[in-house]
């Protein structure tokens, strides 16, 4: 397929089994400035896709070895995205099965053009097929670009966190493992659980913006203090506005220290009013929180957080989700100490 910006005529490849089809189809693209390659019959086409990979395909429905409906599945198939990505015209008769017709355009097929068909007809077709085909690469772009965005703003932000507070650093990646397994026991597709992932790695992200002396006090926070590292979850909310695809991320940052019957902060939400993400960071933030050492306590024993969980459910926590961490415990092993591993933002199909 031509670049975006390149000045070179356009490819045209025709997939037909008429020689004379094939020549007047030669004819046409000639007098229209289109370059052209044709391949008679479709395992001869499929070749041709991916050797020439052509601007736009113009492909004959009806061919004795394979038909152009195979012909274009093999080419959704492609392991190569630019052949899985080239419009294809299909060449039929007016008297075609629609229904199919309409599952091949579900599925991708550019345009149908129907025979016999003149000069003008086939020229519009593949003009407006090529224009359209542009747009959309410029959009694949552009997605493929704010999806880096969205991958380097998170590594960046998970950096800087991880590099101010070690302590937030355990406690955020433990979150994060046992967020996922949990969204997992919930029944959350992959894709899901791993935004979750992100959330409840991200969940305390405000926190680089608290005074280290408040953050890293090594005693119980005094009211004054208290309300400055309240502030982290207004500071989590701005650092991610505008963000790509961090809508989802940002609900969990936002509103994870809100409880169940609405005497959480900073908005007083309740039950359901709470996005699902969010409220179930809060019950593995606070599950992590009650089983780590920190400077001022020790860890409690797992019977004791387990017994808190419970009876914070309804309270605190959202009850269902209270008895899916307890069942996903009884067969997740958190690991402590672990390395913060980052790959799955690389999998991860970011939702707004
Ligand atoms: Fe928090």
């Amino acid at each position: 397929m031509s670049e975006l910006n390149s000045n070179e005529p356009r490819l045209v490849l025709m997939i037909d089994d008429d020689p004379l089809q094939i020549e007047f189809g030669r004819t046409l693209a000639a007098r229209a400035g289109y370059r052209f390659a044709a391949a008679e019959g479709g395992r001869a086409g499929l070749r041709a896709a991916h050797e020439a990979r052509p601007d736009v395909i113009l492909l004959d429905y009806l061919m004795p070895d394979l038909t152009g409906k195979q012909v274009f599945e093999e080419l959704l198939r492609s392991a190569d995205r630019r052949v899985r990505h080239t419009p294809v015209i299909m060449l039929t008769a007016q008297s075609a099965n629609r229904e199919e017709q309409r599952r091949l355009l579900d599925a991708g097929l550019a345009a149908y053009l129907y025979k016999p068909f003149g000069y003008h007809e086939l020229l519009n077709v593949i003009d407006n097929v090529l224009v359209f085909a542009q747009t959309r690469e410029r959009n694949r772009q552009l997605e493929r670009q704010a999806r880096q965005s969205f991958v380097a703003t998170a590594r960046t932000l998970v950096t800087l966190l991880f590099a101010k507070d070690p302590c937030t650093a355990e406690h955020s990646n433990m979150t994060a493992d046992l967020a996922e397994a949990v969204a997992l026991t919930c029944g959350l597709a992959e894709q899901d659980a791993m935004t979750v992932k992100l959330g409840a790695l991200l969940h305390d992200v405000g926190k680089i913006g608290v005074p280290e002396h408040v953050l890293c006090k090594p005693g119980k926070l005094t009211c004054d203090e208290m309300a400055i590292m309240r502030l982290h979850v207004e500071y989590g909310d701005e650092a991610l506005s505008g963000v790509p695809y961090m809508e989802t991320v940002r609900e969990m940052v936002k509103y994870h220290h809100e409880w169940w019957d609405g005497c959480g902060y900073p908005f007083n939400l309740r039950g359901e009013e709470i996005p699902f993400g969010a409220r179930l960071v809060s019950v593995v933030d606070a599950f992590d929180s009650m089983t780590s050492d920190r400077p001022y306590r020790n860890s409690l024993p797992l019977a004791e957080a387990h017994r808190r969980l419970r009876a914070g459910a309804g309270t605190q926590f959202d009850p269902a989700l209270v008895e899916a961490l307890v069942e996903t415990l009884g067969k997740f092993e958190p690991r402590r100490g672990r390395s913060l591993d980052l790959q799955f933002l690389e999998e991860l199909s970011p939702v707004v």
